[in-house]
């Protein structure tokens, strides 16, 4: 079932007959054995002990993890006036120890596809392994043009990308635990793959980072495929891009004090205050006064925004949306003083602090909290 998971989802991203992959717990997992791979590569075959890889600061924290896990350098690359990686700069961070670079198809902050067309040319041009991150695109990337939704080239059809992380688990509705990591072909695969020939207990091999693996998962992900056909996946595409793409045209036709991020292409739509808005506008105040109308939107900072992530739920939802959150500007304009508490107030006070540990060691304490019976 995991074979016949992989073969599918490479087909539906383009990949080559000789594309490969393997199933993961969900993105953090895809995305680490990407990183994991190409500083196994570099090390093998351009002899790199320093590695570093070249990411838009819009990438996802999981990217952050893999360098802490495997020690790697990681370089993050501001971004331009269109919200996508600066291509300039991705360039000038290149050097002998880089061991890849990346995009988003599209990014979770903002939800932006990267120029991935102009990081495939550098990736061919310097010879390094180009992963995009497909974790949120997930199946909405794999139907969007189907559905008759413009995109950019996203996938194994530009020759730079080596290797795209897609999440079963998100818009696959796969149960959660899911995700599949691809390559462009088995010699860069090999170097994911942990063996230990040499153990007690019998040659030990694994593709990914668990050790026993979860069957039930696997064969949820498959039956859900099954399920779901093309024809389910092309429909639900359909209704989420054009409820996102409803909800970002309204936002900046309807809420002038309002600024949508970008030019959201896929589900995410992230909006902050725009310049024209009174000092006193506080978005993440909007993201609290938004939470009382009983929507879960997510807290973004520097700069502080607030992304909705459209999903089913989502669809035929888009007036309401746009009511509550004409409804909480008006609140959070009129009664800032009513909004002290909440994601407003957290981000505030970690804001204050300019000594990031000690942000660090409250997060600590917050999930030892969490652990505690
Ligand atoms: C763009 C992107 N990449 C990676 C991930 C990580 O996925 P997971 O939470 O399944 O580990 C996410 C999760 O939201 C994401 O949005």
């Amino acid at each position: 079932m995991e074979a016949e998971i992989v073969q599918m989802v490479v087909r539906m991203f383009h990949g080559e007959p000789d594309g490969c992959g393997a199933l993961t717990s969900g993105g953090t997992e895809s995305i680490l054995m990407a990183c994991k791979a190409y500083r196994e590569l570099a090390r093998t075959e351009r002899g790199v002990t320093e590695p570093e890889m070249v990411v838009p600061e819009t990438i996802h924290a999981a990217f952050d993890k893999a360098a802490h896990y495997f020690s790697i350098k990681i370089i993050k690359i501001p971004l331009g006036d269109d919200s996508r990686v600066r291509l300039d700069l991705v360039k000038r961070a290149i050097t002998k120890n880089t061991i890849m670079i990346a995009g988003s198809a599209p990014n979770f902050p903002h939800g932006i596809i990267d120029d991935l067309r102009g990081l495939s040319q550098l990736a061919v041009a310097h010879k390094i392994p180009m992963h995009v991150d497909c974790c949120l695109g997930s199946f909405l990337m794999a139907f969007i043009e189907e559905a008759g939704f413009e995109v950019p080239l996203f996938d194994f059809r530009l020759p730079g990308v080596t290797s795209m992380s897609v999440d079963t688990h998100k818009y696959g509705f796969a149960p959660k635990g899911s995700s599949v990591i691809m390559y462009r072909n088995k010699a860069y695969r090999k170097h994911q793959y942990f063996v230990e020939p040499n153990w007690m207990g019998g040659i030990y091999a694994s593709p990914s980072i668990a050790g026993s693996r979860p069957g039930a998962l696997i064969a949820g992900c498959w039956a859900t495929m099954m399920s779901m056909g093309r024809s389910g996946y092309l429909d639900a595409t359909k209704k989420i891009v054009g409820t996102a793409r409803e909800i970002a045209q309204r936002i900046r036709g309807e809420i002038p004090v309002l600024e949508v991020i970008g030019n959201p292409l896929v589900s995410v739509v992230a909006f902050r205050a725009s310049r024209t808005a009174p000092s006193h506008l506080n978005v993440l105040a909007v993201n609290d006064a938004m939470s009382q109308h009983g929507w879960n939107l997510n807290a973004l900072q520097y700069p502080a925004a607030v992304h909705i992530a459209c999903t089913l739920l989502t669809v035929g939802k888009v007036d309401q949306f746009m009511a509550d959150l004409k409804d909480a500007v008006e609140a959070v304009l009129h009664h800032p003083e009513q909004f002290t508490n909440g994601s407003a107030a957290m981000y505030g006070m970690a804001a204050a602090v300019p000594d990031r540990s000690i942000v660090n060691d409250i997060v600590v304490g917050y999930l030892d909290l969490c652990l505690e019976p």
